[in-house]
């Protein structure tokens, strides 16, 4: 399609345009952000307090089960609470065992193309929505500090790979009640559904159907790989929903944990 004369070109570095009102909408295009605002505020005051909160994430032997966090698994400090240490532990670390990890999913979920999207709209306003005047001037894309670290995506990808395994062995385990042998309480299927939904976040992650089908000039030639992108392809256009489910599932896991761990009730056994 030809541009015309009255098309807004986006430069990098250059000047963003649009008309003098900041929009011409007139259905209810704020409620996505206001919404995206609102989850991610919660969600990161929530995990925030739960990180240094340092008590109630592991729920043990002496109540015959083996439930932990997803905040804190691995928990890798020497001052973990009996029965959730890893075999690998530092000594000598004080704070909270949360704090060594916890960079690594968020910066996988800080990086993800979708919340960008998502924050980059809610928060910065760049811009709100479709046919809504952005909020800045200028536009430099992710071309320059901070925002060019925004490509180490694909590292935290492989992190949160071996965090789904860890995860999804924290749930396998948890089947195990000590003391009364194999069964299923509520507690062990959500850690599972987490495990779950972690899994879907990632495999449904752009950077994984790159890895693929990326960069493929002939599929007949890569037919594993095919295989794989074809798999992948119907996940990624449900990346959104994914995103959301496993940030809200994620967060009600360490609610429930703490919930058990503190006393308030006791993770009900069914069968
Ligand atoms: S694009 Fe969202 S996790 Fe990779």
């Amino acid at each position: 399609m030809a541009v015309t004369e009255s098309s807004t070109k986006v430069v990098l570095g250059g000047t963003r345009g649009g008309p003098d009102v900041a929009t011409l909408r007139q259905d209810r295009w704020w409620l996505q952000p206001v919404v995206t605002v609102s989850v991610l505020t919660a969600f990161v005051i929530y995990s925030t307090w739960a990180a240094f909160q340092n008590k109630y994430y592991y729920v043990g032997a002496n109540v015959h089960r083996d439930l932990i966090s997803p905040f804190y698994s691995p928990c890798l400090a020497s001052n973990c609470v009996p029965g959730s240490k890893v075999g690998f532990a530092f000594s000598g670390w004080a704070l909270s065992p949360a704090l060594l990890i916890l960079i690594f999913p968020l910066g996988f979920r800080l990086t993800c193309y979708y919340y960008r999207r998502s924050y980059y709209r809610a928060f910065w306003w760049s811009p709100p929505a479709c046919a809504v005047s952005d909020a800045h001037a200028s536009y430099t894309g992710e071309t320059r500090f901070p925002l060019i670290m925004q490509n180490l995506h694909r590292y935290f990808f492989f992190a949160g790979l071996i965090f789904n395994t860890l995860l999804t062995y924290d749930a396998i385990r948890a089947f195990h009640q000590p003391g009364l042998g194999w069964g299923v309480t509520v507690g062990t299927i959500v850690l599972l559904v987490n495990a779950a939904l972690l899994w879907l976040y990632s495999l449904s992650c752009h950077a994984c159907r790159h890895l693929c089908g990326g960069q493929v000039k002939s599929f007949s030639k890569h037919p594993i790989r095919y295989r794989f992108w074809k798999f992948l392809t119907p996940l990624n256009a449900k990346h959104m929903n994914f995103a959301w489910a496993s940030l809200i599932f994620v967060a009600l896991t360490d609610v429930y944990v703490r919930l058990v761990a503190s006393g308030v009730f006791s993770d009900y056994k069914i069968f």
